[in-house]
């Protein structure tokens, strides 16, 4: 890639809309964690944990992913996790963000929903230089009985949360297993997303459109396997948060290359770049646009698209909004 290019596409200012708090423990915090509460991991090394990472499809990294979250025991390690992905994210000048937890990780080992928003939440307010705000994610292999019941531990906290999400292994929990929570949320003003369409077929992107009436769609990028769907998404200006180094690892495409990222953009849909777990998968916001860049035929243009939709699809008020959009005008007014 050429220099000029490399260089606005790492400075440039963006929004981050995708990332799962817990995806961004490395392995060194992960093993400083474990020894501070004396939990026992499975690897005796911060070498033999990142060899662990080597997966063939989403469950494979599920399974490592939920293991490496049992280190999180109070609110000050929500709180230091938390910390840390917000200092590296505005090293890779992301203004704003909007992160993912998923709180039944943690309340089914006994941890209270308190010591994970409170401590989540006190670092985002305390960051400086970068905004952020959190959704409150479902684990869909679990029951919308119990959805229901993690959302009234978490109601207490509304006013820490901005939205509610759906994650965690996609094939065989299609988006209608969760209607009922979802329509609750909707009335209590959440906003609303889910993953799909990431492993699992472009019907469920329709479904979670239609029946969980959400706002972003994370991931997407099966959409193209369905015309009619893709010419409804561009229509709707439904924004699709991809994650290009996430999508290599979990082998929904074998090389960056194959990535449909640009055919995306070409049928013209929001699309956003994001890092998912950027612990696990190689890389942060800045590495995801350098891999992303490197591989397909994206210009100068494209990559002021994807910063302006990150943006545009961001769920800020309008004047918050304009004034990083004004700051992005300007930023290339000048490169
Ligand atoms: N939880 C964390 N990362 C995820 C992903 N990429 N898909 C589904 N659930 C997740
Ligand atoms: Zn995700």
């Amino acid at each position: 890639m050429d220099a000029n290019l490399a260089h606005i596409i790492k400075s440039m200012p963006k929004a981050e809309l995708h990332m799962h708090i817990e995806g961004s423990l490395e392995p060194e915090l992960i093993f400083a964690l474990a020894e501070r509460n004396k939990v026992s991991l499975a690897y005796d090394s911060v070498e033999a944990l990142r060899a662990a990472y080597a997966f063939t499809d989403l469950q494979s990294f599920l399974d490592i992913y939920y293991a490496g979250a049992s280190v999180l025991l109070t609110e000050q390690d929500f709180y230091d996790m938390t910390a840390a992905y917000l200092a590296r994210a505005k090293a890779d000048h992301v203004r704003h963000t909007e992160l993912f937890f998923d709180p039944q990780t943690h309340t089914a080992r006994g941890v209270p929903m308190a010591t994970v928003i409170n401590g989540i939440h006190r670092a985002c307010q305390e960051a400086e230089g970068i905004s952020a705000t959190l959704i409150l994610c479902f684990l869909r292999h679990l029951s919308e009985e119990d959805a229901f019941a993690t959302l009234e531990q978490a109601l207490p906290l509304r006013d820490k949360f901005i939205g509610i999400g759906l994650d965690s292994s996609e094939r065989g929990h299609p988006p209608e297993k969760f209607a009922r929570v979802f329509a609750r949320c909707k009335e209590l003003g959440l906003h609303l997303v889910a993953h799909a369409g990431e492993e699992g077929p472009p019907a469920y992107i329709t479904t979670a459109l239609d029946l969980l009436q959400v706002e972003r769609i994370d991931h997407g990028v099966r959409c193209l396997e369905d015309a009619a769907l893709t010419e409804r998404l561009a229509h709707e200006k439904m924004p699709l948060t991809v994650c290009p180094l996430s999508n290599i690892k979990l082998r929904v495409f074998d090389k960056m290359s194959e990535h449909n990222l640009l055919h995306l953009l070409d049928a013209g849909l929001v699309v956003t770049i994001n890092s998912d777990d950027p612990a696990y998968f190689g890389g942060y916001m800045n590495d995801n646009f350098v891999a992303t860049f490197d591989a397909l035929p994206l210009t100068r243009e494209h990559a002021k698209q994807l910063a302006k939709n990150s943006f545009d699809a961001a769920f800020l008020d309008s004047a918050t909004k304009e004034k990083y959009l004004d700051e992005l005008d300007a930023y290339f007014a000048a490169h």
